[in-house]
């Protein structure tokens, strides 16, 4: 099958020589798309900046900003019968990115910041996509009701839900502990390292995708 994989953080200018981000390391992203190639499938890995290696196999378009990640998303997402989506994606962009860098002009300095466009929240309704769909919450308090919120929201099949509050999982550790919300069921998984689990979740995610003969999951 093809897969759309997102992942990492996205970088989002200030000026010439800054930017906002966060603490994603993409590495749950990244062992996602090394399960999916192992697996068989075809994958595009789209992928703000990161320290990691390419997995072996998969294909790369690598982004910065989330209105980049958008557009690669945009032009790719017709084309795959599953997206998961593992980036995590600046919800706030600076609303003018000064032309040269910003002095120290005052004692405070205002940034004004404006939405970014909802990546996972297009697929169904902006950019029609009728395959398997994908999201994670990553969520410092009320995990399930959250990821169950996006789960609706957005339109997925499926919303990994993870405790970022946690300082033994999640966004720098190799390991994750995580909750998959469905439609109509919770389940959770143990702790484990990133890469078993994304291998776990890649063969859960499989049964997600619409059969290509029946059109029926
Ligand atoms: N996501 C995305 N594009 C964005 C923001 C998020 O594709 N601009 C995706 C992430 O990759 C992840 C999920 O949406 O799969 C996370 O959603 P999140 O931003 O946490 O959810 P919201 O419903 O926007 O809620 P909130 O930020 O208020 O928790």
């Amino acid at each position: 099958m093809k897969i759309l994989i997102t992942a990492g953080p996205t970088q989002e200018a200030v000026d010439p020589v800054r930017y906002l981000t966060n603490r994603s390391s993409g590495k749950m992203g990244y062992a996602l798309a090394a399960a999916a190639a192992k697996r068989g499938h075809r994958v595009l890995l789209i992928s703000g900046p990161t320290a990691l290696d390419l997995p072996e196999g998969v294909d790369f378009l690598p982004v910065v900003s989330a209105a980049d990640m958008y557009q690669a998303v945009e032009s790719q997402l017709d084309k795959q019968d599953i997206a998961i989506f593992a980036a995590a994606v600046a919800d706030y962009t600076p609303a003018h990115v000064a032309d040269h860098k910003i002095k120290k002009d005052g004692d405070q300095l205002t940034l004004v910041l404006e939405k970014t466009k909802d990546i996972l929240g297009s697929a169904r309704s902006v950019m029609n996509f009728s395959g398997a769909l994908v999201g994670f919450a990553a969520e410092t308090e009320n995990l399930e009701d959250n990821a169950r919120g996006k789960l609706q929201r957005k339109g997925c099949d499926l919303v990994v839900g993870n405790d970022v509050s946690r300082k033994d999982i999640g966004f720098d550790s190799s390991e994750n502990e995580v909750l998959l919300v469905y439609p109509d069921r919770t389940e959770s998984l143990p702790k484990d390292n990133k890469d078993h689990l994304a291998y776990h979740l890649i063969e859960m995610i499989e049964d997600l995708a619409p059969n290509p003969a029946t059109g029926q999951s």
